[in-house]
């Protein structure tokens, strides 16, 4: 599977009614850690062994990248990946253009890593990553003195011209956005100085977590104007062993399958649970999910556990707004969970799924909507009114986006009709085996016709 930025011929599946799931869902690699694993690879001095890399087509194009960008990763035929490290402030012109496909992930945060750098780097992708604005990255690297020549509202395809002196800048967040917090501590690592940014809302970490690990000097205190964190630039950061925790944002899909599936017993292990990303794991708890986390430790420094997952009778929640960025990536699942939970579910502060991948907020109203589910979109909520399983029937329109896919082949696993999407190629951007692997625990996934 690509998502290339050539259009592929589309590829319509269809879920029907599922057996009880059971069995173990051993979900692919994290996702933010894949990027940055191989970013902070290519800075390194030395080596960097990255254990459960995600293999999705949206790290396989930050491994490209960084290849173009002078960095050295390759696949070990032991599965592992090692990543031979340039030091900060060596990485060379590519003399291609970077398409990064689906990955605004890899888009945002290279836009910042090249930044501080005396060349120029010119980015593209697919149809749904060109309609993506940029301009809140550009906007802080401009500060740090480079400059962004992007296409109407910051979109790709565009260019970084990079600084040869980049000045530390501190930084104030608008929108809680770890890529924007993300690009801008990566543009310092090559910056003279402190460069600080601030989010009012904290949004996962794993960027300071892992410049940390690598040796980086990088401060975390708490201001009144919120989290403030403050890396010391040019510094000498080498190579380590990275362990890859399964995504929580992927385990999130066989975890809502089981739980909407009748009589349903799943173990999903080896799931990252930063505190930063289980925000969807705490709302299902409160609907009265049948979650138990078992044998939690701490690998690589990323908090890890097993989750079993029973099928269970669910009720309507409020979501509230402040829990959105520990959980940003879930409301498609989430919302497919409402279908089937009593009563109302009101999803609060999404205003930020309108420029994922695609305008999450609206596919998923309209899809629900068509699979007979009554539901409402606000300018920034979503209020889903579940009880009996949705009648399904339905042909979804994916709009390349991987977890809008996803969304709509679980809900068709307990939906009284089958429910079709138009694509199932984006699904490989972070879920390579998704259909294989739901299959293999008992759900009927398979192509349609065109
Ligand atoms: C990511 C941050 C989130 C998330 C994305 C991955 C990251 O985006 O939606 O899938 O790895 O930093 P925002 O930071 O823009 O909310």
């Amino acid at each position: 599977m690509t998502a290339s930025s050539s259009a592929a011929a589309p590829q319509p599946f269809r879920s029907r009614k599922a057996a009880p799931l059971s069995g173990t869902a051993r979900v692919p690699g994290d996702k933010s850690i894949s990027h940055r694993s191989l970013m902070l690879g290519a800075l390194a001095v030395g080596e960097t062994e990255i254990h459960g890399l995600l293999e999705g087509e949206d790290v396989l194009r930050t491994a490209t990248a960084m290849r173009l960008l002078g960095g050295e990763a390759e696949r070990g035929a032991d599965g592992v990946w090692r990543a031979q490290g340039r030091g900060i402030g060596g990485l060379r012109e590519a003399p291609e253009v970077l398409d990064l496909g689906n990955a605004g992930t890899g888009t945002r945060l290279l836009m910042g890593l090249v930044a501080p750098y005396d060349f120029v780097t010119f980015f593209t992708g697919d149809a749904s990553l060109r309609s993506r604005p940029m301009g809140r990255v550009s906007e802080p690297l401009s500060r740090m003195g480079a400059r962004i020549v992007a296409r109407a509202g910051g979109r790709p395809p565009l260019a970084v011209i990079g600084t040869a002196e980049p000045m530390p800048i501190t930084y104030k967040l608008p929108v809680a956005s770890a890529q924007v917090k993300s690009a801008i501590l990566l543009a310092g690592l090559n910056a003279p100085g402190i460069t600080t940014v601030i989010e009012p809302e904290p949004t996962r970490d794993h960027t300071e977590l892992m410049l940390k690990g690598f040796g980086a000097t990088l401060t975390v205190e708490q201001t009144p104007e919120g989290r403030a964190v403050s890396l010391t630039g040019q510094p000498e950061i080498f190579g380590r062993k990275i362990i890859v925790p399964g995504d929580p944002s992927s385990a999130a899909f066989p975890m809502a399958a089981a739980l909407i599936v009748p009589g349903s017993d799943l173990r999903v292990p080896n799931v990252g649970l930063n505190p930063h990303r289980i925000g969807l794991i705490e709302t299902l708890l409160e609907m009265g999910a049948d979650i138990v986390i078992e044998n939690r430790r701490e690998e690589a420094g990323e908090p890890v556990g097993d989750l079993r997952v029973r099928h269970s009778a669910l009720k309507g929640v409020t979501v509230p707004a402040e829990r959105a960025p520990s959980m940003i990536d879930e409301y498609p699942i989430l919302s497919v969970v409402a279908a089937f939970a009593d009563g109302e579910t009101r999803m609060e502060g999404l205003a930020e799924l309108r420029v994922k991948e695609s305008d999450r907020l609206s596919a998923m109203a309209q899809g629900l909507a068509a699979c007979g589910v009554k539901v409402s979109e606000g300018q920034d909520s979503l209020t889903v009114t579940g009880g009996k399983a949705p009648a399904g029937g339905v042909r979804i329109p994916v709009k390349l986006d991987h977890r809008i896919g996803m969304s709509f082949l679980v809900l068709g696993m307990a939906a009284q009709k089958p429910v079709e999407i138009d694509d199932a190629e984006a699904i490989g951007t972070s879920f390579p085996g998704f259909v294989d692997l739901m299959n293999a625990l008992g759900a009927m996934v398979t192509k349609a016709d065109r």
